[in-house]
């Protein structure tokens, strides 16, 4: 079982260099050459009966993994899981789904216009969450979506894949703080999403996260090739609760500006 699941991350891993460069460069920095351990991978997606994000969390929890957290972000109009494994060397998974029933007609006539593209054998196994988009969608459409959703933008452009994995600050050898691995970065030329500060979150909610902003990614529209922002790479350091663990939740305050670290620059 542990070899799937280590296999299943490899491949997610792989897929998501393909169009965020700049991880690898950033592995290769603060792991000096030595593994990273993940906090986290997060997914986005639509909350439809086919996509919603019990059916992805249904490929987690095949590998094990359980529910610990529920989130709500109200002006993004999103809702949020995040599920554990029992081995703790394994990344978190945090899910979110966009609730179309409060966006518009005009959102909801384009995202099921997409959907309705999908191939319902597409989702028969773990590989679907780094298969891409299962639809042609113009850059008419992206733009609109974007006026509304940056979220839906982003999830009909990318489509089923990790929006960002997370280094694990607590679990690096050479850095003992997260401002120390946000200055080594900025010294490397990395752009950081300063929304909400450069680290969101704080001792006192036992969790500290910072991100860059994403890659620009030359995508192939339907109609045109445009460069939007894709992926990018998250940095949580985490403080002990009373009983000596570290806390192992999310902050939806600072979850709320991370997802902005796919907005246009
Ligand atoms: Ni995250």
């Amino acid at each position: 079982m542990s070899q799937k699941v280590n296999d299943f991350f490899e491949k997610l891993w792989a897929n998501y260099l393909e169009i965020t460069p700049s991880a690898q460069k950033i592995h290769s920095v603060l792991g000096s050459g030595k593994d990273i351990i993940n906090d986290h991978v997060a997914f986005r997606t639509f909350n439809l009966p086919n996509i919603n994000l019990g059916i992805l969390a249904a490929f987690f929890e095949e590998m094990g993994y359980q529910e610990k957290g529920q989130y709500t972000f109200d002006a993004k109009k999103l809702k949020a899981k995040h599920f554990e494994h029992p081995n703790k060397r394994l990344p978190k998974v945090f899910i979110s789904e966009l609730c179309l029933e409060q966006c518009s007609d005009k959102l909801n006539g384009i995202v099921k216009t997409l959907v309705s593209q999908m191939d319902s054998n597409v989702i028969c196994d773990s590989s679907f969450l780094y298969s891409g988009t299962h639809w042609k969608v113009s850059y008419q459409d992206y733009l609109d979506l974007l006026n509304e959703s940056e979220y839906a933008a982003w999830l009909a452009a990318f489509g089923f894949r990790a929006n960002h994995f997370t280094v694990s600050v607590n679990d690096l050898e050479d850095y003992s703080t997260l401002a120390e691995v946000n200055g080594v970065l900025k010294e490397n030329q990395f752009l950081l999403n300063t929304s909400g500060g450069e680290i969101k979150g704080s001792p006192e909610v036992m969790l500290e996260q910072s991100a860059t902003l994403a890659d620009m990614h030359e995508m192939v529209f339907s109609d045109q090739e445009k460069k939007i922002p894709g992926c990018f790479y998250e940095f949580a350091y985490r403080y002990p609760q009373k009983c000596g663990e570290l806390y192992q939740g999310f902050v939806a305050a600072s979850a709320d500006k991370i997802f902005e670290s796919t907005h246009s620059r």
